[in-house]
């Protein structure tokens, strides 16, 4: 059994059996997360979209304390390494694919910025592909809509869209999305943190029945779904 759980915002962990996977936690200083950077434990790999505070605040203290590995584009993960005295880190590129021992990682495109808190150069955004035993999802992260997008996610069996719009996609674009990509469940993400990207979540998942062939599942902070 492999279970999806959200963390608030852009925050997502995986785990299967005795392996934990982290997506952007950003925890510290978010007024909708349930759980503090320090309840997270053994956690092996934490995949980091792009260097926005409210997707890398949290994670270098994570990996130190549990010897986790940051996976994350290469300019983002040589900031960790040498200004945040991450041990473990593993650069990659979009488009590339990394094989890990119960799970594999595509990143893909985004259409989004990516500057560090320190000001530094965070390459480029970035999404995943995130395949564990068959069973495909897709992490859109922080983005706009984009027609490749389809080429990255085609059919995925989950889809993780953001919708909480200003920052990224909305409502409007995340159904497009669904549509293009043609996902059989889909997830809202990065919305409700902040009132500037507040969202009614049951208008969404009405949307979603009636306007896509996907399923919307919407999560509680805090929730999972079992796959
Ligand atoms: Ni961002
Ligand atoms: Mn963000």
């Amino acid at each position: 059994m492999t279970k999806l759980t959200w963390l608030s915002h852009g925050g997502w962990m995986i785990e299967k059996n005795n392996h934990r996977l982290l997506i952007d936690p950003f925890l510290t200083d978010n007024p909708t997360a349930l759980t503090s950077a320090d309840q997270l434990k053994d956690i092996d790999h934490i995949l980091i979209s792009h260097g926005h505070f409210d997707h890398v605040a949290d994670a270098a203290s994570i990996a130190n304390e549990n010897n986790a590995t940051i996976i994350a584009i290469h300019e983002i993960a040589e900031w960790f390494a040498n200004t945040q005295s991450v041990q473990s880190t593993v650069g990659m590129n979009i488009g590339g694919q990394l094989e890990l021992s119960w799970v594999s990682v595509k990143m893909t495109p985004a259409l989004h910025s990516s500057q560090l808190p320190d000001g530094s150069y965070g390459g480029e955004p970035a999404g995943f592909v995130v395949t564990i035993d068959g069973t495909r999802i897709y992490f859109a992260c922080d983005t706009a809509l984009f027609s490749d997008m389809k080429l990255y996610a085609d059919n995925v069996d989950i889809a993780v869209l953001p919708i909480g719009d200003l920052f990224t996609m909305g409502i409007e674009d995340s159904i497009t999305a669904t549509r293009l990509i043609q996902a059989k469940k889909v997830l809202p993400a990065h919305y409700g943190t902040w009132p500037p990207i507040a969202q009614d979540a049951n208008h969404w998942a009405d949307r979603i029945r009636n306007e896509t062939d996907a399923e919307p599942v919407v999560l509680a902070v805090g929730e999972s779904i079992d796959f």
